[in-house]
């Protein structure tokens, strides 16, 4: 079984945290991104988004979220899946779409980058 809440740190060393996914699979938290790509001073930010609750996820779950992000006029949504490994952890395998804010349509060509990250649970205080 895979489960969406906690605190959570990807390859890049950015950390969210998860509060409860209630019952509708909808979950809200907050994000605390390692990189930017403005030059922007970084600040916690929060997020919003739902989880798959379908019984044929069979306790690896697809999920989705978007993070709004304080410090810049851009939004990235995440999609996923929470998986478990062979040792038993659990790993979220998820890709990125980053919308920035652009001056007019012909830039819209620019606006969006892509990427993949994978989030691992983070034991340590903090
Ligand atoms: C911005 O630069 O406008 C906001 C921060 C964007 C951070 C991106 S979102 C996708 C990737 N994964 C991360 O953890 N951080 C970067």
């Amino acid at each position: 079984q895979c489960s969406l809440t906690g605190r959570w740190v990807n390859d890049l060393g950015s950390k969210m945290n998860i509060s409860t996914v209630n019952t509708d699979g909808y979950f809200s938290g907050s994000y605390h991104t390692a990189v930017t790509a403005t030059s922007n001073e970084i600040k916690l930010s929060p997020l919003q988004g739902s989880m798959q609750r379908s019984p044929n996820q069979k306790g690896q779950p697809t999920f989705g979220f978007t993070v709004n992000w304080s410090f810049s006029d851009s939004i990235t949504v995440f999609t996923g899946q929470c998986f478990v490994d062979e040792d038993g952890k659990e790993i979220l395998k998820t890709m990125w779409l980053l919308r920035s804010h652009v001056e007019n349509i012909k830039n819209d060509w620019k606006a969006t980058r892509v990427g993949i990250n994978v989030f691992t649970r983070l034991q340590s205080p903090e």
